[in-house]
């Protein structure tokens, strides 16, 4: 077994882990991040796409965000669509000014990469075998299989973005109090080769259940359909995929163009928060410790600000030894969590096909008439939409 030495032990390549790699060399603190999957699998994994304001300021003081300035799309509204009526929620008007990019997690975690590799710094990828150990005393370390050789990584820390199916929880789960909402549907999402029918995305609640135009750049759009979340994509050919698409969002003197499907593929929806996002000398960040079902769009969002606030805290404990930040780590971490699962969970039962009881429906077409009528109610969504200040006190507000 070969020994190596690190400051901050990172499990997992994706935005939180790469992230947080990021943000603690700029504070001239070391880490290695170690990744199970290739380069090319998680430069080609299709996920969200919608960055809040504070988001983008973390990647530009992060100073990985050129390319997300070149290419990414800035949007100030969004569309809430119901009884064949299209609203529109104008975001900035509502929130001082404040506005979301349209650029997919895929980019972010390429440009994420390209950095740490022009920089020379430590990011393994095809690791197996991961486990950790240690964390309880002062002695944490992470062992793993790379390129056939076995390494055990000593470090002072160790953060788990290792994901919703990673490790890291998974070695701490006795100790954490887990909290857990399915919803019996998912997203049925496709990427396609034509040019998105609306500049703005937009939301449907419609009688044959939820849909969601949104997009990736001109040329390439974004739609999802609620399905069954135990359904199998072999029953979704790309022909029924348009027809309910066009059912779902159409609208009178509107037209949604079809195209070449990409890529497609089901996700099913939950909520599920793991607290403590600490135990002794491992931290929790991203979907490791929290997912979100994805109609707020705030899964990559609460990714980068738990790492914010982690590397703030840690960064703070290695230039001052003080460990308020890292003891409050877990709390700040969640108030905004909370927040998020419950703007998260309130679009999902606004916008979805429930059940199939008429009360449920007037109740949910009263929520959306409501929202798109009054200024408090749509302020509300527009608030929450574009992102609440962040928690941390050197993340920008
Ligand atoms: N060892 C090393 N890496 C691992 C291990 C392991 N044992 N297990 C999982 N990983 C890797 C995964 O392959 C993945 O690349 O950890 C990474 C976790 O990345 P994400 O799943 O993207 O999670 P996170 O960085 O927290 O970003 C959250 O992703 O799923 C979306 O909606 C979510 O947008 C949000 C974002
Ligand atoms: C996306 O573009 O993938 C997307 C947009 C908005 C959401 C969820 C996903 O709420």
């Amino acid at each position: 077994m070969r020994s190596l030495r690190t400051q901050v032990a990172i499990v997992g390549a994706g935005p939180a882990g790469l992230t947080l790699a990021r943000l603690l060399h700029n504070s001239g603190i070391e880490s290695v991040v170690i990744e199970s999957r290739s380069r090319e699998y998680v430069e080609a994994r299709i996920r969200a796409g919608v960055l809040e304001q504070g988001s983008v300021d973390l990647l530009d003081a992060a100073g990985v965000s050129a390319r997300l300035h070149r290419e990414g799309i800035v949007h100030h509204g969004i569309h809430l669509q119901f009884d064949g009526e299209r609203h529109h929620v104008p975001l900035s008007q509502l929130s001082d000014g404040r506005a979301i990019v349209v650029y997919g997690q895929t980019e972010v975690v390429k440009d994420l990469i390209a950095d740490r590799q022009q920089a020379g710094l430590p990011l393994l990828f095809e690791v197996s075998d991961t486990a950790v150990q240690g964390f309880q005393d002062e002695h944490p370390s992470v062992s793993f299989t790379h390129a056939g050789e076995r390494f055990q990584l000593h470090c002072d820390v160790i953060a788990g973005c290792d994901g919703f199916h990673g490790i890291c929880r998974a070695a701490v789960e006795s100790r954490l109090s887990l909290f857990t909402r399915e919803y019996g549907y998912g997203w049925l999402g496709i990427l396609a080769a034509v040019a998105p029918s609306s500049e703005e995305l937009v939301y449907s609640n419609h009688q044959r259940g939820f849909a969601l135009l949104s997009l990736r750049s001109p040329e390439i759009s974004r739609l999802y359909v609620q399905c069954d979340a135990a359904d199998d994509i072999a029953n979704w050919p790309d022909s029924r995929i348009w027809e309910e698409l066009q059912i779902r969002l159409g609208v009178d003197g509107w037209e949604l163009a079809e195209g070449p499907i990409l890529e497609k593929g089901i996700t099913g929806m939950r909520c599920f928060v793991a607290e403590p996002m600490r135990v002794g000398r491992l931290f929790l960040a991203g979907d490791a410790a929290h997912i979100v079902p994805p109609t707020g769009a705030k899964g990559l969002n609460l990714a980068l600000a738990d790492v914010a606030v982690l590397a703030d805290a840690l960064t703070h404990w290695y230039s001052t030894g003080s460990q308020s930040g890292i003891e409050h780590y877990s709390e700040d971490c969640l108030r905004r969590i909370w927040r998020a699962e419950h703007f998260s969970n309130w679009m999902t039962s606004m916008l979805h096909r429930v059940d199939d009881q008429p009360f449920s429906r007037r109740l949910q077409l009263s929520e959306l008439r409501y929202v798109t009528s009054s200024e408090a109610g749509a302020r509300v969504l527009a608030e929450n939409y574009v992102g609440l200040p962040w928690a941390s006190s050197r993340a920008p507000v």
